[in-house]
């Protein structure tokens, strides 16, 4: 008599599964049991909700400081899901066009996120408040980002990140050069002497060991040279690069400006709220210039790098 195709595919499971335990010397009835005693999973511990709600700890009684962590923290997430891709298409020894598309798109897809959602800091907060809870938080800045800074050693070769004055000049050959003249060393500069701030002294203490390795290990093996070697000259490709290096160099960077614009530049005690330093020579993209795909644009293109023209350019 036939059994019913419900018990031959629970024993067909049994016997995959007594395989798979043989292979590792294990006896699979003692994991049955296992799994006879265990609980359900929740929602609530599958995502730890209670660790992830008890994260947000202000450092003073002013409300607003909640939006503020919170939206940092939101930001660093979605930073960590786009490492979470480039390091997937680094890793990959063939990566398929098909592959390689798919994974830039959710690149994408982050950073739109994150361009869209920057009014909560913007236009989200109450000014008073957080002059006044800002200066709780010295010297920390989100300049101390250590994924954002990943994310630009994981998309383009080291001399790219390099600051614009002497992009052209640096030895292409000496790494420790080139990582001595990354453009951020060149922010987070004190506006009066000049000299390095805290923030940045802090930063470099922390992350330049590792900023190191990870140069290395991507010098050539990043974003752009991966695109070089399999993709070089696919338009559909191209046109999503364009679309990051825009998102990432232009768009998030001038986004991110404006709460700066916003809530620190009329009052000139306000800049005591940054640690005093030379953010508004610093931050815009036009004078950053950085660009993780130069060569897919045009020297206009380049020249235009960050202004109103290339930012509507780009969005219509
Ligand atoms: C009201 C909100 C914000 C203000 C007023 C602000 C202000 C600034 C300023 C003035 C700098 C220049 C460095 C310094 O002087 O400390 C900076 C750098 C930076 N901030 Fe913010 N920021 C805000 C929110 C955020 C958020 C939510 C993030 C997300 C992680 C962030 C990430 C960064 C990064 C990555 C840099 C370095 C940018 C670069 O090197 O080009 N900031 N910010």
């Amino acid at each position: 008599m036939d059994k019913p195709s419900g018990q031959t595919d629970l024993q067909e499971q049994l016997r995959k599964l007594q395989e798979k335990y043989a292979v590792m010397g294990q006896d699979l009835s003692s994991y049955l049991d296992g799994l006879l005693y265990s609980d359900y999973l929740t929602y609530w511990d599958y995502i730890h909700l209670d660790t992830l709600l008890s994260l947000q700890n202000p450092k003073t009684s002013f409300p607003d400081e909640r939006v503020f962590i919170t939206y940092h923290q939101i930001t660093e997430l979605y930073f960590s899901l786009i490492l979470w891709e480039l390091k997937q298409i680094t890793e990959n020894p063939e990566p398929s066009e098909k592959f390689f598309i798919d994974r830039l798109d959710r690149i994408v897809r982050y950073f739109r996120h994150l361009e869209d959602s920057f009014d909560v800091m913007v236009i989200g907060m109450e000014k008073e408040q957080f002059l006044k809870f800002r200066m709780a938080l010295l010297p920390a800045s989100g300049f101390q980002s250590a994924q954002y800074r990943l994310i630009e050693l994981h998309s383009t070769d080291l001399v790219n990140l390099v600051t614009p004055a002497v992009r052209s000049s640096v030895d292409h050959n000496n790494m420790d050069e080139q990582l001595d003249k990354l453009y951020w060393r060149s922010g987070a500069t004190e506006l009066l002497s000049g000299k390095k701030t805290l923030t940045l002294q802090q930063f470099e203490r922390k992350y330049n060991d590792e900023f190191k390795q990870v140069a290395l290990k991507h010098k050539s093996n990043n974003l752009r040279s991966i695109y070089q070697k399999y993709f070089s000259g696919n338009e559909n490709i191209i046109k999503r690069l364009r679309e990051f290096d825009t998102l990432a160099n232009v768009l998030w960077p001038l986004a991110h400006m404006r709460s700066a614009g916003h809530y620190l530049h009329k009052d000139p005690e306000d800049i005591r709220a940054t640690g005093g330093t030379n953010w508004q020579k610093y931050l815009p993209p036009r004078y950053q210039k950085i660009m993780f795909f130069p060569e897919l644009w045009t020297e206009e293109e380049k020249l235009q790098w960050g202004s109103a023209a290339f930012k509507k350019a780009m969005q219509s």
